[in-house]
């Protein structure tokens, strides 16, 4: 199968020319990829979401907002092209499309994490437009991706701040695990908070179950309340604790790329499906 096939891309194809992204037909959509919580399948959904986005033909860019560098790492992106990276970028020291580089997904783009990126929530906090660094910064930007996805960091902190300041909405990974709807409420408030001082348009595009385990009863708990809660804010689609997802980061590769086939791979695939029905709406 082509690499440029319309409808889905053979994403195990390294693209050798890696193409620059070309220009979509509307203002990329941003999504802010974000619980406070750590641990809890923010990276890997922001990696996979995003390479099934790609795999359907989107033009996809990873904003890796954490010190950490998961995403980074998980994209296969090493210590030597990581020059220039999100800091930069909110610094202002580097125009975002140059801090950008191509991942071996072809459609799929990412601004990668350096360490300097450890200090900017302290440097920041004297600045001008604080919380609207990174959403100018994407400006120039916004017409080369359909779609934009802000791996955060586990904080509130600043660097969230501007992930949501800059972000049409937020996606809301969720582990199934005691005391997950807790934390939810904080950042809830939180989000409420941001509509009234930065962005008012900012929604929840959605919460998203991960690392559901059959065996676990208190999984399937946790789900019941959380869905009895938030309604239809919560994807149909759930994301299993599957072996094959954990393993994929060390070989610098999604899931999608590692084992396409495993019930992991599926339950992103189908994910990306029902974002962009959220997205698109059902008339078009
Ligand atoms: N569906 C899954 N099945 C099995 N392991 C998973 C699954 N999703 C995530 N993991 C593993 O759980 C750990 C945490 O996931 P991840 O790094 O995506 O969370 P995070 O919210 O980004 O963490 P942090 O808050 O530190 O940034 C990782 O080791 C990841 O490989
Ligand atoms: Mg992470």
């Amino acid at each position: 199968m082509p690499n440029d096939a319309p409808d889905q891309r053979d994403i195990t194809e390294p693209d050798e020319e890696r193409p620059a992204p070309v220009t979509a037909r509307r203002e990329s959509r941003v999504f802010a990829v974000a619980n406070q919580k750590g641990g809890v399948g923010k990276t890997t959904t922001a990696i996979n979401l995003a390479t099934a986005l790609a795999a359907v033909g989107k033009q996809v860019l990873i904003l890796d907002l954490d010190p950490q560098g998961n995403a980074s790492t998980g994209l296969g992106i090493g210590r030597a092209q990581r020059n220039t990276g999100s800091y930069d970028v909110i610094m202002g020291d580097a125009p975002a499309g140059l801090a950008t580089v191509a991942t071996e997904i072809p459609g799929l783009f990412i601004v990668p994490s350096t360490l300097d990126l450890s200090g900017l929530e302290l440097e920041l906090v004297n600045m001008d437009r604080r919380e609207y660094r990174l959403r100018d910064a994407l400006k120039p930007i916004r017409l080369d991706y359909d779609y934009m996805l802000i791996d955060c960091p586990p904080a509130l902190g600043l660097l969230t701040l501007n992930a949501f300041a800059a972000a049409d909405a937020v996606l809301v990974p969720l582990q199934c695990e005691f005391l997950a709807l807790e934390g939810l409420s904080q950042l809830v408030r939180t989000i409420e908070r941001v509509q009234q001082s930065f962005n008012p348009t900012l929604n929840i595009q959605g919460i998203v179950l991960t690392m559901y385990d059959t065996r676990n009863r208190l999984s399937s708990l946790v789900a019941d309340d959380v869905r009895s809660y938030f309604g239809d804010k919560v994807y149909n689609t759930v994301i299993p604790r599957n072996v094959r997802v954990s393993e994929a980061p060390s070989h610098g590769k999604p899931v999608l790329l590692y084992d396409y086939r495993c019930s992991g791979s599926q339950a992103y695939m189908h994910l990306a499906g029902e974002v962009l029905r959220r997205e698109e709406g059902p008339t078009q």
